[in-house]
């Protein structure tokens, strides 16, 4: 009899336990894109100029985009224009519009 007891309180111990390790992590626990995301000031944002293997980015409409990997944005440059600026005016006039961006990747935001 003691023994029977004694095999289903360890039974008990190790569903406990099975149990506990299986449980998922919540979503909130879930390190989401957000966190990677870069707040920076337009003197800041100018540090990224893609010159001398910095990374290139253009600012528009408040939100950072990383230009580094296309060819149309060598050295930070582009039909005259350079990485590291808010360009949000200058977008407008291009004859492509703001419709490029979207094949851009976010990576931030301007603050002031
Ligand atoms: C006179 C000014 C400009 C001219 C003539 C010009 C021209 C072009 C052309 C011909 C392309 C490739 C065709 C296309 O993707 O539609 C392009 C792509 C692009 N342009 Fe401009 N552009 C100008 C200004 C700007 C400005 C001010 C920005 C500011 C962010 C910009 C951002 C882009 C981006 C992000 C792409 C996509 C690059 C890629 O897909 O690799 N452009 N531009």
């Amino acid at each position: 009899m003691k023994r029977i007891y004694f095999i289903s309180m360890i039974l008990i111990i190790l569903v406990l336990i099975l149990t506990g390790c299986a449980s998922s992590p919540s979503p909130e626990e879930d390190p989401s894109d957000e966190g990677d995301m870069l707040y920076l000031t337009l003197s800041e944002l100018a540090e990224y100029d893609g010159k001398d293997g910095r990374p290139a980015y253009v600012a528009v409409d408040g939100v950072i985009y990383d230009v580094s990997n296309s060819r149309l944005w060598a050295n930070g440059e582009h039909n005259g224009f350079q990485a590291g600026r808010d360009l949000t005016q200058e977008i407008q006039g291009s004859p492509h519009g703001p419709s490029t961006l979207s094949r851009m990747p976010k990576v931030g935001e301007l603050i002031d």
